[in-house]
This record gives C-alpha cells, sequence and structure tokens, in this order.
C-alpha cells in the first residue's frame, strides 16, 4: 500500500491504481468523458485533469492514466482543475451542443456560456465507441481516420462493415451520440434512421450501415403503414 493525499487526506491507496480509481474508491467524484471502467484509458478528454505538488510547483494531470505514488499530493477541485474544466466543457459543448451529457456537466459546472464558434461535430473523438468495439466486443468494426482537424470515427473505407455484429456497444457508451441514430445522412456509413422514426433506409441506402435488427425505424414505418392501409 502507498500513502498519498487526496484533497487534504492523507489516505493509503494499492499500488498500480490510477489517481480516478483511488478518489472514486474514497468516494471523490471527477468528471470523465473517455473513461469506463473495463476499457483501457486513453487520456482523450482531458477532464478529469487533478492538480498534482505542492501549490507551488504543481501540475496538472489526466487522472485516469496518471498511476498514484508514494507522498503524492492530489487536489481534484482546485481553482485551476476548475477553470481548466470549464473551458474544455465550453469546448465540448461547441463541438456536441446536443450532447445531453455534456449538458449535464456544463449546468455542474456553471458554464453558462460558449465562447467558441459552434461546429456541431457531435463527437468529441473520446474513442470509447472505437475501444468498446475492439476491446470488449472483439470486434475492430470502427476505427479513427484522418489526423487534425480532419479526425473522425468510421468504418473501414467508410463502408458498410463486415465485421460489425449490431451489438450497439458504440451507441451505448458514446457521450456525444455520434453513433446514435440521427436521422437518414447520405453523406455518413450509418444507416441513421431510427431517431427520426421514419420509413427509411435499408433498400434506399443499401450500402449503409443500420444497426438495429430489425431496425426500429423500419418495423416502426411499416406498421405505420399498414395501419394506413387498413
Ligand atoms: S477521462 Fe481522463 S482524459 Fe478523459
Amino acid at each position: 500500500m502507498l500513502q498519498m493525499t487526496l484533497n487534504g487526506l492523507k489516505v493509503e491507496v494499492e499500488e498500480g491504481m490510477t489517481i480516478l480509481e483511488a478518489a472514486r474508491f474514497y468516494g471523490i467524484n471527477i468528471p470523465t468523458l473517455c473513461y469506463l471502467e473495463g476499457l483501457s484509458p486513453y487520456g482523450a478528454c482531458r477532464l478529469c485533469l487533478v492538480e498534482i505538488g505542492a501549490p507551488g510547483p504543481s501540475k496538472l494531470v489526466t487522472s485516469c492514466t496518471y498511476r498514484v505514488e508514494e507522498g503524492l499530493v492530489v487536489r481534484t477541485d482546485s481553482e485551476r482543475v476548475v477553470k481548466r474544466r470549464q473551458m474544455l466543457i465550453e469546448l465540448y459543448l461547441a463541438t456536441c451542443p446536443s450532447s445531453r451529457v455534456i449538458q449535464d456537466l456544463a449546468s455542474k459546472y456553471h458554464v453558462t456560456k460558449v465562447r467558441f464558434a459552434p461546429w456541431n461535430e457531435d463527437c468529441i473523438l473520446c474513442g470509447l465507441c472505437v475501444r468498446m468495439c475492439a476491446e470488449q466486443m472483439q470486434g475492430k468494426a470502427i476505427g479513427f481516420a484522418g489526423r487534425g482537424s480532419s479526425r473522425r470515427v468510421t468504418t473501414p473505407f467508410d463502408k458498410k462493415s463486415e465485421e460489425c455484429r449490431l451489438c450497439g456497444g458504440c451507441m451505448y457508451v458514446c457521450p456525444a451520440c455520434q453513433s446514435r441514430c440521427q436521422g437518414p445522412q447520405e453523406e455518413q456509413p450509418l444507416c441513421n434512421a431510427c431517431l427520426n422514426l421514419e420509413q427509411p433506409c435499408l433498400d434506399y441506402f443499401d450500402d449503409k450501415m443500420c444497426y438495429m435488427d430489425p431496425c426500429v425505424a423500419c418495423e416502426l414505418g411499416s406498421n405505420r403503414e399498414s395501419q394506413a392501409k387498413r
């Protein structure tokens, strides 16, 4: 066991734990977007930042990837940490303004204004969906493509993936709903029809992937059609 100081409390933690795991063990909440227990930490969203070291020469580290050390001093909610989180939340709100998860974070951290121009990507590139598919579902049906501002999550060659088993795990873990149905969009490889609940997609968009099997949208659409005929 190691001794460390967590928000002023002297605590004992197991060697090998991350700061995030230690904090959660002691009931201290640290917000996360790209971390999920059971998936390898990725350190992409930076929301789990904490301050380590004495107040003077301290530094910010991502608690989901930083392992505890003997004598480590950690502050999970210092002014510096909160300010940095607020700025990140602003950025994520600009990227994904309709994400319920990010809206809730904004409310919790009193972020009421966004200084960045909205660009409505609906993806924060946290990689949760990619890791869920590869590590839990052994699928590798989706991955990252492109670099810099063109980086995005997609299927190989933007085509329907033979690896996808329609488990929906990627949608389940997505904090920004990028993979959830957003309505038919011809530019994307995902079907995305079920949210609109319109008769879409599998005939008309036959080279696109639909995660629902059977597709809720198609089912509802055909029910409506048959009711209308009656
Ligand atoms: S949760 Fe640690 S960087 Fe995203």
